[in-house]
């Protein structure tokens, strides 16, 4: 019996299990403080009430034998696909119902996809990044690249240093609003990655899991507003940002019926691999993603929405204040910082939870490039927020 060797090469821990595993300990040995946790971006608002009235009436209906249902279609239920389709056409993107596949998160779907692609693949990752991305990669063994993201580009990586070293990509992960820098790509910025790719016979993974933080209407909040993206693209999204369903667990990846390559078609393949490894989405789950998409749901997730950019914007004054270099936070729940007096990230993060027993997201965690640099989330309450900066502020 052999294991998977490409395991041992990942870190002993994800990050967000060390942060949690640190935070627990400090708790440990500080009983009497409140420790404010502006770390992993996870949602502190309840589901809004239209979400829980859909989950109860489907509750309900699963307790009836008249109304029961087993087996759900693994890629989703219609209502719930005729719905995302409605959404995308709001942002003037048509989609084919089987185009969508309902999954249990962003996450999740993000490494399963690697199944459908070669192990001898060039994946091309933004530095920094969401974690999950290069953990998935290496578990597989593929051939890892990285585009930097620097303050000169405004952690908005472009592939012109791909073109210089001549590489050749196969999947090329993007993220925007990006975690955890907050930044946007911009649509014409967007067009040179799907052109991009479209030469290189490359296929963009789009995570938009932030999407709905997008207040600039300029700003594009899904790649299939882009003209070409249907060739080369596959997007992956998420409700537990807008919808706060981090622990509810729903999500949605789009696949072009386009997409053919190398003999496969993309969106045929992505329905085998799910009709045999997946077994769908919970009904009650999926009656209350459906009512996120109505009026009134969505109304009342984009004020939990606002709530959470409300807070972006005092913890990004009081950077300015501070004097703190920083990005983020405008179209995104996370601020991303430069870490005061030349600290390291993880340094930082032992000050930061040391003296002011605040919580954040060492740079360092989401790639090399991210060291010397820090993630603050804007997904709390206002008063803890607020009170974090202020603790922030009588140590800096
Ligand atoms: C984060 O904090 O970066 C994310 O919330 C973690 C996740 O979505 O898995």
């Amino acid at each position: 019996m052999q294991i998977n060797k490409h395991f041992l090469e990942l870190k002993d821990s994800y990050l967000f299990s060390t942060i949690a595993k640190k935070a627990a300990a400090h708790v440990e040995a500080h009983p009497d403080a409140k420790v404010l946790r502006l770390g992993i971006g996870d949602v502190t608002r309840p589901l809004v009430p239209v979400v829980v009235d859909a989950m109860t009436a489907a509750v309900a209906e699963m307790g009836q034998a008249a109304t029961f249902r087993g087996y759900g279609p693994e890629q989703g239920y219609p209502f719930l696909r005729e719905a995302l389709q409605k959404y995308y056409e709001g942002k003037g993107v048509k989609l084919a119902a089987d185009e969508i596949f309902m999954g249990d998160g962003a996450k999740s779907d993000i490494g399963n996809i690697l199944d459908l692609f070669d192990k001898n693949n060039n994946v091309i990752i933004p530095d920094p990044v969401y974690p999950a991305y290069l953990d998935a990669n290496i578990m597989a063994g593929r051939n890892v690249y990285f585009v930097d993201g620097n303050e000169e580009n405004g952690f908005l990586p472009m592939p012109e240093s791909l073109v210089q070293q001549g590489i050749n990509p196969d999947l090329i992960y993007i993220c925007s609003p990006n975690n955890p820098t907050g930044s946007v790509y911009t649509r014409s910025q967007l067009k040179v990655w799907v052109d991009y790719a479209t030469y290189c016979g490359a296929i963009i993974l789009f995570d938009a899991a932030y999407e709905c933080f997008i207040t600039d209407p300029d700003l594009p909040t899904s790649i299939f507003e882009i003209p070409g993206a249907r060739r080369c693209a596959i997007e992956i999204a998420s409700l537990s940002k807008v919808a706060g369903f981090t622990g509810v667990r729903c999500g949605y990846t789009i696949v072009p019926h386009e997409l053919e390559f190398d003999g496969g078609n993309i969106n045929k393949m992505w329905n085998r691999r799910q009709t045999t490894k997946f077994n769908g989405v919970s009904y009650i789950v999926q009656r209350g993603a459906e009512a996120v998409f109505t009026k009134e749901g969505m109304a009342q997730c984009m004020e939990s929405v606002g709530a959470y950019l409300a807070n972006a914007k005092i913890i990004a004054q009081t950077m300015k204040e501070l004097n703190i270099w920083h990005v983020g936070g405008d179209n995104a729940p996370y601020i991303w910082l430069k870490c005061p007096n030349n600290m390291t990230s993880w340094d930082f993060f032992d000050f930061l939870l040391a003296k002011a027993h605040v919580v954040g997201t060492p740079g360092a965690g989401f790639g090399a490039k991210g060291e010397g640099y820090f993630r603050l989330s804007a997904f709390n309450s206002k008063e803890n927020v607020e009170e974090a900066m202020h603790r922030i502020k009588g140590i800096l």
